[in-house]
């Protein structure tokens, strides 16, 4: 499985990127906004340093809503740098947009997928990704990860090339069942990433080894 991070913050990014398990970044209008507010930088510089640290796709998206729109900002976004994707809502323009974009040679990740007819139509738009956003289902009482698995059956019974990417991971639980489905991609958020390295025996095993070894070493210095 590849695991992308889910974030716009440069510091997350450097710390994930040093554990080298970082295949790619995923950022939204939300996640850049709160970057831009905090730092006073322009979306354009932060994704330009997203894309020097991270050697892999790495998601963005504007804000426009009409093909048009979408395309040019697409292809301002695109010529930061040669591994930035965009990301377009499955919409009727949203659609319109994909073609264009994929007929420039421009890779694109469905965003805010939140069914299975909605990845159809992205697969057939010829979007490179498709991102169903699994805890906001969750949240509205809806079952996230059984859309995983609707979506990654009808990829596989069409042959469509498209990677899905789990999206909106809320915990380390949702990367296990999507692993489960055999998924191909989850973007994860720097803090469950980091929840994804816990395990109380693991800290109770060091703690025991480091002791052990210190009362070895006092027996042999006396
Ligand atoms: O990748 C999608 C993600 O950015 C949305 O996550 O937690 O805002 O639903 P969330």
């Amino acid at each position: 499985m590849k695991l992308f991070i889910d974030t716009a913050n440069v510091n997350e990014i450097r710390i994930a990127k040093d554990w080298g398990i970082i295949d790619g970044v995923t950022t939204n209008p939300t996640l850049l906004a709160k970057e831009v507010k905090h730092t006073c930088r322009e979306r354009q510089e932060i994704l330009r340093e997203i894309c020097e640290l991270v050697h892999g796709p790495v998601s963005a998206e504007g804000i426009s809503l009409d093909a048009i729109g979408i395309e040019k900002e697409g292809e301002d976004l695109s010529r930061i740098h040669k591994n930035i994707v965009i990301k377009v809502p499955v919409t009727p323009e949203g659609i319109k947009a994909m073609r264009m974009l994929r007929s420039k040679g421009i890779k694109v990740n469905a965003t805010l997928v939140f069914s299975c007819n909605q990845a159809l139509l992205a697969a057939k738009a010829g979007a490179n990704y498709i991102s169903p956003f699994i805890g906001r289902l969750d949240d509205v009482g809806q079952d996230g990860m059984g859309l995983i698995a609707e979506i990654l059956d009808m990829l596989d019974n069409y042959e469509f090339e498209s990677e899905l990417i789990v999206a909106s991971v809320r915990h380390p639980l949702h990367i296990v069942e999507a692993m489960q489905l055999g998924a191909p991609i989850c973007t994860v958020p720097f803090k469950v990433l980091e929840a994804m390295f816990n395990h109380p025996l693991t800290d109770k095993g060091i703690e025991k080894f480091v002791n052990d070894w210190d009362k070895a070493r006092e027996v042999m210095h006396k």
